[in-house]
Formats: structure tokens, C-alpha cells, sequence
């Protein structure tokens, strides 16, 4: 592929927490059941007032601000999420309206949560294809929004988060993306699905029924989170000749702690490689990898000049990997 830069970085978490322990007043489990299945011990809800575009475009404003881009050098936007305000309009027109970009192409892309890895690709695609392109890429998720709160499987696993990165091709930036992997695996019926969309029958006034929910069967979707993304380690290792060795910090989607430490063992990567915080923030879907590379970055886990692994697995299925090349000190200066 050819390489690019990603100049700058933004997230946004909702202020309010949602404990194991305030899960436990709500449906029959227990902090002691989700630490130990899940490492999960708090995720985070978006606020009524707010929907997901709003927290993709309070990340993307950041973003945009550490890469000292101004809206109007934008060309390009696109916003992964499996959470989108609406059918139509899509989250990449309101993302845009909220921050004045103007005649830039913005479209959506639902990859459920391998959508950083997606859009990595897809934002190389058009970089290679347009070089003076400018894309800001937003990974934005609601997915409270669509937990059944009365389905104890699911609603302890998930939360609200948003995260957006400024792409270009430039000699300068804080990484580059030097190589991206992505394969999808389509399945009927689904192991993990969300409702809402056409296959939902309603009318005006029917009430919904839990198939307007997440749904997962936890035991299918586990097996193939952890084959398919040491898959997708593996297979770009191979494509840029790099060995675990090579990798100074994996950041893999944070679904599970379990699926994690399988993952990494499957690797031979130690775990003080890889970036956890899942236990604060839950499964944010889209936005959980670029949520934690922001995080991993801003508490100083990831050195100048360190090459880190990302992977990503999700409802589909898909599944993906790109390798980041962080800038040396001089070249960051
Ligand atoms: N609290 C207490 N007990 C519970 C809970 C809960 N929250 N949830 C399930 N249980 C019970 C079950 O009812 C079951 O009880 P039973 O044995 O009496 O029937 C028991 O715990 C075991 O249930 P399992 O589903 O077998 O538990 P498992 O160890 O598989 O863990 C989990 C479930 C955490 C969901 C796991 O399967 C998992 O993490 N799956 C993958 C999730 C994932 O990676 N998703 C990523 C993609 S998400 C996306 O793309 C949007």
C-alpha cells in the first residue's frame, strides 16, 4: 500500500460511568461475574442530550486541533460506527455540519468493530488515489443506545466512546500507516447482531422487541475474536517480514480480556506489549482501538520511534490489522 501520515488525534468519553456494581441494580449478575469473564469493570454512557455524532465531532475537533488542521483543508470525512443517529442522514453530513466543513465528501462506514482497520484502508485507498487529499476519519459509537438493558449477556460488555484521527500523505506526522489488512467472514443467521434496519418490521406505533437490540451468541463470537485476529496478526507480520520481536506495542480491540491474553499468548507477545482498558471503558466497538491508541499515546506508553500492531475483530464477521510506524524524536520535534 502507500504509506501515510496520520497527523493528529482527538477522543471523547461521556462524563457518566456505569459501575458493575450499578449493573448489578439493574439485571441479575455480579462485579465478581464480569471481572472474571470479561476484565470489564465500568464503561461509560452517553448523556440524553447527546447522539453519536456529537461525540464523533467533540473528537474530531480535537483531533484536527493536534494536527493544526483547520476544517476547511478537510476533503474527505468518514465516521465508522454500527451506532449512526439515523439510517439517513449519515454521521459523516452531521459530524461535518457541527464543524463547518463544507463540500467535503463525508460518508459512513459500518464495519462493526474492526471499523478503525476499515477505514485505515478505505482512507488509504482514496490517499493513494488523491494525494493532496486531507481525510478526517471518526470512529464514533452509541452503543448503549442499543443494549437491551434486560439481557444480562450482553449489556455489561458495552459502552460509549468516540475517537478521530487526521489523515494525509506528508512527510511529517505522528505515525504511519504503513500497512493495513482486512477480510470479512458473512454469516446467516448472525452471532451478533444489532436491529433497526430494514429487516426490522415495524409499523407507526408497534412497540420493539429484542430483535431491535444487540444480540450474541457470546460463545461463537468469542472462538472467532481470537482466531481471526491472530490471523490477522500473523498474516500482516508476514506481508512486511516483521516477527512478534519486531512490535514494541499491540493494540487490539478491546472486547474481552480473555480474547486479549488468548490473542497475544497465540503470539508469543508478553502483555506488558499490549495496551489494555477495556476495564474503564467496556467494548466502545468502532472506536475502541483508536480510543486506546489515543489513550496509549497520551500516557506515554507508546516511544518515539516504536512500531505498533493494531487488530480488530467485530459483528459481520470482519476482522483487521495495520502496523503504525511512530515518528523518531527528531523527525517529532
Ligand atoms: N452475569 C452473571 N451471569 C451471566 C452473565 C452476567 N452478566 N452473562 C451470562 N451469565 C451466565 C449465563 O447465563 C451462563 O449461565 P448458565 O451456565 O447457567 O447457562 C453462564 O453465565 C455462562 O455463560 P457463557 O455465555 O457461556 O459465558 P462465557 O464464559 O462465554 O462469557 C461472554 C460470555 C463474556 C459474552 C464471552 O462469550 C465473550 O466475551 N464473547 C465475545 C464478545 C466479543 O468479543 N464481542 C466482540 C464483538 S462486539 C461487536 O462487533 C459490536
Amino acid at each position: 500500500m502507500t504509506p501515510y501520515q496520520i497527523l493528529g488525534l482527538g477522543s471523547f468519553i461521556p462524563a457518566k460511568s456505569l459501575s458493575n456494581d450499578d449493573l448489578a441494580k439493574i439485571v441479575d449478575t455480579d462485579d465478581e461475574w464480569i471481572v472474571t469473564r470479561t476484565g470489564i469493570r465500568s464503561r461509560h454512557v452517553l448523556d440524553d442530550s447527546q447522539n453519536t455524532s456529537d461525540m464523533g465531532a467533540l473528537a474530531a475537533q480535537q483531533a484536527l486541533n493536534n494536527a493544526h488542521i483547520s476544517p476547511d483543508q478537510i476533503t474527505h470525512v468518514i465516521v465508522s460506527t454500527c451506532s449512526p443517529d439515523h439510517l439517513c442522514p449519515n454521521t459523516a453530513c452531521l459530524v461535518s455540519y457541527q464543524l463547518g466543513i463544507k463540500g467535503a465528501m463525508a460518508f459512513d462506514l459500518n464495519a462493526a468493530c474492526s471499523g478503525f482497520l476499515y477505514g485505515l484502508e478505505v482512507a488509504g485507498g482514496i490517499l493513494a488515489n488523491r494525494p493532496d487529499a486531507v481525510v478526517l476519519f471518526v470512529c464514533a459509537e452509541a452503543l448503549t443506545r442499543r443494549v437491551n438493558w434486560e439481557d444480562r449477556t450482553t449489556c455489561v460488555l458495552f459502552g460509549d466512546g468516540a475517537a478521530a484521527a487526521v489523515l494525509a500523505r506528508s512527510p511529517q506526522g505522528l505515525a504511519q500507516v504503513t500497512e493495513v489488512c482486512c477480510h470479512a467472514d458473512g454469516r446467516s443467521p448472525d452471532p451478533l447482531s444489532i436491529g433497526g434496519g430494514t429487516a426490522f418490521h415495524v409499523k407507526n406505533g408497534d412497540p420493539v422487541d429484542e430483535n431491535f437490540f444487540i444480540r450474541m451468541e457470546g460463545r461463537e463470537v468469542y472462538r472467532n475474536g481470537v482466531r481471526r485476529m491472530t490471523e490477522m496478526c500473523v498474516q500482516i507480520l508476514e506481508k512486511t517480514g516483521l516477527t512478534t520481536e519486531d512490535i514494541d506495542v499491540i493494540i487490539p480491540h478491546q472486547a474481552n480480556l480473555r480474547i486479549v491474553e488468548s490473542v497475544a499468548s497465540r503470539l508469543k507477545a508478553p502483555m506488558n506489549k499490549v495496551f489494555v482498558n477495556l476495564d474503564r471503558f467496556g467494548n466502545t466497538s468502532a472506536a475502541s482501538v483508536p480510543i486506546a491508541l489515543h489513550e496509549a499515546m497520551e500516557a506515554g506508553r507508546i516511544p518515539a520511534g516504536a512500531r505498533v500492531l493494531l487488530t480488530a475483530f467485530g459483528g459481520g464477521f470482519t476482522y483487521g490489522s495495520a502496523i503504525l510506524q511512530f515518528s523518531a524524536p527528531d523527525a517529532a520535534d
